[in-house]
């Protein structure tokens, strides 16, 4: 086996609490000093059908029962755990609502940009007693490489994706409004979700590369006539999840 010197973690949102695929070798419940992270980090190898095995670290954003809602999710303690985990690289899966014209329902977007409208979140590691600088360079707030490998294993193994799109992270837990929704669009949003954010920066202020699987869900609020479910999203989410699986599997194995 070659030698490793990533470590990718995987942060499952609505609907990956866990990966079928990973072969798990043990469960950590991690103390962090921002307290206990949403779920015990799942160590193991994902089974990609190649002959080689990577550990992966899995993470289950909203808590293996989905129980715990974006604005609770303790980011800090998550992204703490996974730095002391020795994670170098972080895949986010997120699930969101499509605003531009081709984020359909069922499609995989992977972003390569944040506005964040998020209002009530710690959204920072660097309090007091700081001996370094703690302004991070967050021009670009996802990792190019990690999201370039991402779209390239996409495309060896056919599975299509949407390049880029920004992503609008939002308070929540209620969806938008139309008029919010439109606001989006007209800031240059492409995507809506809530957990999108401090989830990023806090990844890289702890210098872990991080890139996001976007799944779209839903239409935004006011862009198509049906209401807006959670069975349907759950619904919709749980169709594109088979993919999003696989490609993961074959994210990793192409990592090593
Ligand atoms: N808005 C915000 N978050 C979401 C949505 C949405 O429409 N769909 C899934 N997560």
């Amino acid at each position: 086996m070659s030698e490793i010197n990533k470590k990718i973690a995987i942060i499952g949102g609505t609907g990956l609490t866990s990966l079928e695929n990973l072969e798990i070798v043990r469960r950590e419940i991690a103390i962090t000093p921002y307290g206990e992270p949403s779920s015990p980090l799942a160590y193991g190898c994902i089974k990609n059908g190649s002959s080689q095995a990577t550990e992966v670290v899995f993470l289950a954003r909203h808590g293996h029962a989905h129980n715990m809602p974006p604005h609770m999710v303790n980011y800090r303690a998550n992204i703490r755990a996974l730095k002391e985990a020795g994670v170098t690289s972080i895949i986010a899966v997120n699930a969101v609502g499509g605003i531009r014209d081709d984020m359909v329902p069922g499609s995989l977007v992977i972003p390569d940009q944040i506005i964040d409208y998020t209002t009530r979140r710690i959204n920072t590691f660097f309090e007091t007693n700081l001996s370094h600088v703690t302004h991070i360079d967050f021009s670009y707030p996802y990792s190019a490489e990690l999201s370039q490998l991402i779209m390239d294993t996409a495309e060896k193994i056919n599975i299509k994706l949407i390049k880029g799109g920004t992503y609008a992270a939002t308070e929540g837990p209620r969806l938008e409004t139309a008029a919010e929704v439109q606001r989006l669009k007209r800031d240059g949003c492409d995507i809506v979700g809530m957990t999108g954010m401090p989830e990023a920066a806090l990844a890289r202020e702890l210098e872990i590369d991080y890139a996001s699987i976007c799944v779209n869900a839903n239409w935004a609020a006011g862009l198509s006539d049906e209401p807006i479910s959670m069975e349907a999203i759950e619904k919709t989410i749980e169709g594109s999840l088979a993919i999003v699986r696989q490609l993961i599997a074959a994210v990793i194995g192409n990592s090593a």
